[in-house]
């Protein structure tokens, strides 16, 4: 959650062009190029009839690093979702393509309906502080969940670190999940949900 850099070389065109949106309005709360590269890498990777959930879609940031990774398929499904209108409003003035579905609502509302998904992107804190349990059964088998955000510069408030340090140790220890802390950027845990043994 830190400013980007709305262009320069080392960014997609259309990922630039979404950094510069989310400036322009003053959407502070974009990830950054270092987790929106390996979100990108983590969506190049899904299998075949693949599905990609974000939750909070911000301005669209980290959903265009999903785009990018998805490349010229049109076997993926991306939902990402945001309860707040505005946001989504300017999330929704870009072209996305027909495999993307952008939903306002609360994440955790509509979660039962969406099904479940080979890569998530819990980046709201509906779905991450509150009903973390309810995004880990979201993922299907072998599916991957990647949060951010964990060694922020600094805390919001007592509440922030404290819900950080429960999602850390629920992701560090859940039994269907084998994860891993990513000294990286703001500070990711990536998780892969066990599959069941053969
Ligand atoms: C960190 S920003 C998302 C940034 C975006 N993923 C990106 O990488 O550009 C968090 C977003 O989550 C949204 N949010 C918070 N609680 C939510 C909930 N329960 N359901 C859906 N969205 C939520 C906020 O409105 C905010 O836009």
């Amino acid at each position: 959650m830190q400013p980007a850099p709305a262009s320069g070389p080392e960014l997609p065109a259309a990922v630039g062009a979404t950094y510069a949106r989310a400036e322009r309005h003053g959407f502070m709360l974009s990830c950054e190029p270092a987790v929106g590269r390996l979100l990108a890498t983590l969506a190049a990777s899904v299998p075949a009839g693949g599905r990609i959930l974000e939750m909070g879609t911000g301005i669209g940031v980290g959903t265009s690093w999903i785009v990018h990774g998805v490349g010229a398929r049109d076997d993926v499904q991306v939902v990402t979702v945001d309860l707040d209108e505005q946001a989504s409003a300017i999330a929704r003035e870009a072209s996305w393509p027909a495999w993307v579905t952008l939903r306002v609502g609360d994440v955790l509302a509509v979660l039962d309906e969406l099904g479940r998904f080979d890569l998530i992107f819990a980046d709201a804190q509906g779905g991450k502080w509150t009903g973390l349990d309810r995004t880990i059964a979201a993922l299907r088998p072998g599916g991957l969940l990647l949060v951010d955000d964990m060694t922020p510069p600094r805390w919001m408030d007592d509440a922030h670190e404290r819900h950080t340090a429960r999602v850390r140790a629920t992701l560090l220890s859940h039994p269907d999940l084998v994860s891993s802390e990513l000294a990286c950027g703001s500070g990711m845990i990536l998780c892969a949900r066990r599959r069941a043994p053969r």
